[in-house]
């Protein structure tokens, strides 16, 4: 007996091979930091779900994302808490509003150095916490909702943004934003669509982070769970309208949307690895039962091998860190 023939464990007999043939790798610049910036406070707060995530104030904001930039990672994307909220989230197009200050602030300190994005939704800003206005029998009013789209698009291009990143799954959405920027002479600032984002419950703990007042769900304009085909329907349309990077969210539960989304788009593909997925690893680790930083790689690595060219993601900044400071040895298997 001389055994099988073809033996595919040559190739990971020692670790240089396994070096050599590797598939897919992590780089810093694949990296995109969410921050929180929160008006009103006068020093940063820490999120009970989300440990280790601030909301920050103008000032604490400025000081992280210059360490994240240093770190290496290829953008930041802000959200906005404000402290008063109304029907029509006034605060998202105010340029005085904390989103569009912080936005002027980061630009001024970071210049062109790093990619600028900002998060294009009003549910931080509304009383009701929707991601829209409300018509008078309190559903959300597409068409109504996207001229305050419009209005916030130009808000965040005045204030600096480079990337604009529309979240709330409105139908249209892109084009009004397009027509918007081009309209106010901002026909460099880019668009990088929410294309498949899902009512998830794995956004729990941003709710926490950005004080959200939602008390239904967002079901009917975010995509069901069990939909996998209806992606492409909206890759198809944000291609269509526009878009210049495209998204999926969640990451991980989504792994085949985002394989799917990755085969057929033309343009950049990003995974937003959310809140909850970053609690669920937070909380094994804090009692013992993950190899935290093995699991933070290697769940990082998954959206790279779906077709992720870039992941949103808290880790971000640390994680880039690791890759300047040298990764110890038994995390090498991810470089
Ligand atoms: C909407 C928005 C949400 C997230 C990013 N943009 C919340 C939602 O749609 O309910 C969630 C991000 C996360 O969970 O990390 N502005």
């Amino acid at each position: 007996m001389t055994g099988p023939a073809i033996r595919p464990r040559r190739l990971r007999s020692t670790a240089a091979i396994r070096t050599l043939v590797r598939e897919h790798t992590l780089r810093p610049h694949d990296l995109v930091l969410p921050m929180f910036v929160r008006e009103g406070i006068e020093d940063p707060r820490p999120i009970s779900s989300m440990p280790g995530v601030l909301q920050h104030t103008e000032a604490s904001l400025v000081t992280a994302a210059r360490e994240a930039v240093a770190n290496g990672v290829g953008g930041l994307m802000l959200f906005g808490v404000p402290e008063r909220k109304d029907a029509v989230g006034s605060g998202a197009t105010d340029p005085d509003g904390v989103l569009n200050r912080a936005l002027a602030r980061l630009r001024e300190a970071l210049g062109d150095d790093t990619v600028l994005m900002a998060d294009l939704c009003l549910d931080e800003f509304t009383d009701h916490g929707h991601c829209g206005v409300l018509d008078a029998r309190g559903r959300v009013d597409n068409d109504a909702t996207l001229e305050r789209y419009r209005e916030m698009a130009v808000a965040q291009a005045r204030a600096g943004a480079h990337l604009l990143g529309p979240s709330g799954m409105m139908d249209g959405q892109v084009t009004a934003i397009r027509d918007a920027l081009d309209g106010d002479g901002h026909q460099d600032v880019a668009i990088y669509a929410y294309t498949a984002k899902y009512a998830s419950a794995f956004f729990g703990p941003f709710r926490e982070a950005v004080d959200s007042s939602l008390t239904g769900d967002r079901r009917t304009y975010q995509q069901d769970p069990a939909n996998r085909r209806e992606a492409l329907r909206e890759l198809e349309l944000d291609l269509a309208e526009g878009a210049d990077l495209v998204m999926v969210k969640p990451g991980m539960p989504y792994l085949d949307v985002l394989a799917d989304v990755a085969a057929a788009s033309p343009v950049p593909v990003g995974a937003y690895q959310v809140s909850g997925e970053y609690a669920m690893v937070e909380a094994a680790a804090a009692n013992g039962w993950l190899d935290r930083e093995r699991v933070i790689l290697e769940s990082l690595l998954s959206l790279r091998r779906a077709g992720a060219d870039t992941v949103l993601t808290y880790w971000a900044s640390e994680v880039a860190g690791w890759f300047r400071d040298g990764l110890p040895d038994h995390l090498h298997e991810y470089l």
